[in-house]
């Protein structure tokens, strides 16, 4: 990202700090997740519509208490983590069920062809946890992956590698358990034929699963 750009973001997230601080609506996240918390690739923000409520929760946290976001290289979880450390409980729980029950958006993301390859890597390596139609656990407190876009994917699987999440110093079991997996992954190919199988599942299925 150039860095008049990420300037730019960090005084957004500034301003919506202070906005933060007279009680928080959807409004503040709308700005970079979308109206219809369908995310916004450009600006690196995940889609939140449909994610499980548990990993929302958790996620949210883990932000506040510095467990994601820690790393100054990681300038969209430092964003993020500013947005947060305003907030309470009670916000995290609200926002949490707000965006858990949002209907699916449009999905703008183009879909890509998956590989068998990619399929029987996911199935192997990653289904137990994230689902047979990667649309996550509760229990488990894993997210739903499909809903996610490649670029957003592909940057978590490289930071819970390189130690900007899930680093044992700072991140919490789940994030600890996460990065453990990510660096099983073999290769560059590996990773990619997982992310393009991940991209060709298709959403309304997932949001059938769901029901
Ligand atoms: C200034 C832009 C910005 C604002 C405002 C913002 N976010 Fe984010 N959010 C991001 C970015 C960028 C990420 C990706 C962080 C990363 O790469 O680790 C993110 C990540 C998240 C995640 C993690 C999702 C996942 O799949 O792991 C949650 C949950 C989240 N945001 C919720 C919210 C909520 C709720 C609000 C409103 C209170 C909000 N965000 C406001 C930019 C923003
Ligand atoms: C043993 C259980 C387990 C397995 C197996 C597993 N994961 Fe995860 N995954 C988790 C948990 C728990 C989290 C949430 C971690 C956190 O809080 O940072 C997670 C988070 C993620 C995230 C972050 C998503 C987001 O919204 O930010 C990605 C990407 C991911 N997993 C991909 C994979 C892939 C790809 C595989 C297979 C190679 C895999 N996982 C296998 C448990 C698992």
């Amino acid at each position: 990202m150039k860095a008049c750009t990420r300037v730019g973001l960090l005084l957004l997230a500034a301003t919506l700090h202070i906005r933060a601080e007279a009680g928080t609506g959807v409004e503040t996240c709308a700005a970079c997740h979308g109206d219809q918390g369908q995310g916004n690739a450009v600006l690196g923000a995940p889609r939140l519509a449909g994610q499980q409520v548990d990993y929302l929760l958790q996620q949210l946290r883990a932000f506040k208490a510095g467990q994601r976001g820690y790393d100054p290289q990681d300038s969209q979880g430092v964003q993020m983590r500013a947005v947060v450390a305003s907030l309470d409980e009670a916000d995290f729980n609200r926002l949490a069920h707000h965006y858990a029950q949002q209907q699916a958006a449009k999905v703008s993301a183009s879909k890509s062809a998956g590989t068998a390859h990619g399929e029987s890597l996911y199935q192997g390596s990653c289904a137990a946890c994230h689902g047979l139609q990667a649309e996550g656990f509760a229990h488990l407190k894993t997210p739903s992956l499909r809903i996610l876009d490649a670029s957003y994917l592909d940057r978590q699987l490289t930071h819970y590698t390189d130690g900007t999440r899930g680093s044992d110093a700072h991140a919490d079991p789940l994030g600890i358990w996460m990065r453990g997996i990510a660096l099983q992954i073999r290769s560059a190919e590996d990773r990619r034929a997982i992310i393009d199988y991940l991209a060709s599942l298709s959403l309304p299925a997932a949001e059938q699963a769901r029901r």
